[in-house]
């Protein structure tokens, strides 16, 4: 079985390789999936870097990869929502770069026939985010206008349409170029942040803010948007000095959140919202590689899949 992995921290051309892998078996909660489609991540990219080695240790070599889709092919006896045949959207905790993962039966649920693969695969790290960050941290305390820094990427984006399709007032800020995709994607105020301080543009107006982007100087922006005494959610690093009043929060994975709660959640909305896609490569090496370098840059919006031919 071929899969995608990296044999030491570094360039990508210089550590990831494929290898061939023995299949893992299957036990009485986990199911088999041969994977369609997976999607690189920028947490992948940051994992391959080495930015994480002091929190979570790699075995080498370590196959990359939380977000894909496919379809069933082993079902354990304890789990009774998929059979074989079905086609799935799979949430791992590793392994998605390649042939086939095995995941417990929790962490999948059925695909829409009306999703793509493309979107399938690339809608699950983003949507776990935005669903888990929407509903459970913040849930009512979350007010009437909310704040999406950089709400042309994959979690932005969702972000937007989500808060939308709760009849929330959304500003935004991306860069110029993608005004355009934000604003259809329902964005009721758009700054761009490289011609405008977004921070002035929105002083003081929304409930919560909620940085979406990879870090940088959005924070300082960020907190001149929220009121006084609101939400501040970061995805990457809170302002290192928080200079006016509110909640602060760092969101991250937690154990109390169900993945097969957010991913039905998607499925039901799968029809009214849209991910963006920017690249569909082939089921090759070098399409990894290429991936996780255009990431490394400032890519057009929109997620990079590795899609096998149809
Ligand atoms: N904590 C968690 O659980 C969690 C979960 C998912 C993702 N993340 C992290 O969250 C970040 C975003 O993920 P993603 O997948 O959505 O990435 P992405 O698709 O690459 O999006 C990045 C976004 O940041 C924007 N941006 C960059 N600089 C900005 C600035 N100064 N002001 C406003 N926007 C700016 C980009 O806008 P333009 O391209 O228009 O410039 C783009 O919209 C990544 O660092 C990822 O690792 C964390």
């Amino acid at each position: 079985m071929k899969r995608f992995a990296m044999k030491d921290y570094g360039e990508a051309k210089d550590v990831l390789i494929e290898i061939e892998a023995e299949p893992r078996p299957v036990d009485d909660t986990h199911v088999r999936v041969e994977l369609t489609a997976f999607a690189i991540n920028p947490y992948d990219v940051a994992l391959r870097q080495g930015a994480m080695r002091d929190f979570r240790t790699l075995k080498f070599p370590y196959v990359l990869g939380n977000d894909g889709a496919g379809v069933v092919t082993e079902v354990g006896k304890e789990v009774s929502h998929v059979k074989v045949g079905d086609e799935v959207i799979v949430h791992a905790v590793g392994g998605t770069y390649g042939e086939e993962v095995v995941v417990p039966g929790k962490k999948i649920v059925k695909k829409p026939a009306s999703m793509s693969w493309e979107a399938a695969a690339g809608a699950v790290t983003p949507w776990l985010t935005t669903y888990n960050l929407v509903t459970h941290l913040l849930g009512d305390t979350i007010g009437d206008t909310v704040m999406v820094q950089g709400a042309s990427g994959a979690v932005g984006s969702l972000l937007v349409q989500y808060l939308k399709e709760q009849g929330k007032t959304v500003l935004a800020s991306a860069s110029k170029r993608n005004e355009t995709l934000v604003r259809q994607l329902g964005a009721d105020q758009f700054v761009a942040y490289d011609e405008v301080d977004a921070g002035e543009a929105f002083a003081d107006q929304a409930d919560t803010v909620i940085d979406a982007t990879k870090g940088g100087r959005a924070g300082e922006a960020g907190m001149q948007i929220m009121k006084a005494g609101g939400n501040f959610v970061a995805l990457n690093n809170l302002p290192s000095e928080q200079k006016k009043a509110g909640n602060y929060f760092s969101f991250g994975p937690s154990k109390d959140y169900s993945d097969f709660e957010a991913l039905t959640a998607l499925t039901e909305l799968a029809d009214k919202i849209q991910l963006t896609i920017a690249e569909v490569l082939p089921f090759e090496l070098r399409s990894v590689v290429e991936g996780h370098e255009l990431l490394e840059g400032h890519p057009s919006a929109g997620k990079i899949i590795i899609k096998k031919a149809d």
